[in-house]
């Protein structure tokens, strides 16, 4: 039986539960190989009261009835089918209900499941609203990128801390940074990343995506992007600083307004000087250089 990481991972999406009682516990192993054998994705062991269960997830009914044939006739071990119901997905009606929207000068966000043309030359980034933060239906998001439109990127090598759904990252790769490192702590966040990028191959070019935080990165960056709260940023802003160039830039978001004198503060402490911002509704992003 696969353990640790390998096994959540395999188990990610069972559509299939396949499960057996064993009277015979010895068997397990052998009723195992062949399970695997058969195309099984994981397996799991629950212990009932009268007796232990093991059982087994596959993606594929066929697959799933092989291993319950080979089961029945060769081992005598008694099994059964059962389908897993995928679970609710709570935002199906909102991305239903999404429609596009334009962010900037440059870009046409859409948050539902379906892509349409973007017009007027825009880049179409297409992010459905899932469990990661970044659809560009909050002002931080859209203050971070209209910032990035302010900046030159061409060729710059990028850093995405926070970065969520990697909305970000592929607004800074659109606007032409020669890579991007996006990082998120939350794995779930970086998983949902991913798909973005695979439906967004264009913009996704040069965008490394890894889950952890600033003490993952051993590289240099010439500009940083970080849309955060306030109390999550503030400590990392010397941290960020050490990963910038000598001329590297910031992008700042996440800030309410209220908090800009204090925030200005410790930018200066870290070492940075703030040159640009910009507002929407409560929120603010502030743009800021090394030095
Ligand atoms: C407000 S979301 C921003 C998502 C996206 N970049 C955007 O602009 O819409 C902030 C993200 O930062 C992540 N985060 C918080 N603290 C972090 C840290 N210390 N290092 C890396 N990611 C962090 C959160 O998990 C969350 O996904």
């Amino acid at each position: 039986v696969p353990s640790g990481a390998a096994f959540a991972l395999a188990t990610l999406r069972p559509t299939i539960v396949f499960v057996i009682a064993l009277d015979r516990p010895e068997q397990f192993e052998i009723a195992s190989a062949f399970a695997f054998a058969c195309g099984a994705t994981g397996a799991e062991s629950l212990f009932g009261p009268e007796r232990e269960i093991w059982r087994f997830y596959f993606s594929e009914a066929g697959a799933a009835e092989d291993a319950v044939r080979i089961w029945r006739d060769r081992l005598g071990i008694d099994a059964r089918i059962e389908r897993l119901r995928p679970p609710a997905d709570p935002l199906a009606a909102f991305r239903a209900a999404a429609r596009p929207r334009p962010v900037g000068r440059s870009f046409w966000l859409a948050p539902g499941d379906v892509l349409e043309p973007a017009p007027g030359g825009r880049i179409a980034l297409h992010l459905p609203a899932s469990t990661a933060f970044g659809t560009g239906g909050h002002e931080s998001t859209r203050l971070a990128i209209r910032r990035l439109e302010e900046e030159v990127l061409d060729g710059l090598r990028v850093l995405d801390l926070g970065s969520g759904s990697g909305v970000l990252a592929l607004a800074a790769s659109a606007l032409g940074a020669g890579s991007v490192h996006a990082l998120d702590l939350d794995a779930d966040a970086v998983f949902e990343a991913r798909r973005n990028l695979l439906r967004n191959p264009v913009a996704a070019r040069g965008v490394h995506l890894l889950a952890g935080g600033l003490e993952s990165l051993a590289g240099v960056y010439d500009l940083a992007v970080a849309n955060m709260l306030f109390s999550e940023l503030s400590p990392l802003l010397a941290g960020i600083g050490g990963r910038l160039a000598g001329t590297g830039r910031a992008v700042f978001s996440g800030l309410l307004a209220e908090q800009r004198r204090e925030f200005v503060a410790l930018c200066a402490e870290a070492g940075f000087a703030v040159d640009g911002e910009a507002g929407e509704g409560e929120w603010i992003a502030i743009a800021a250089r090394r030095g």
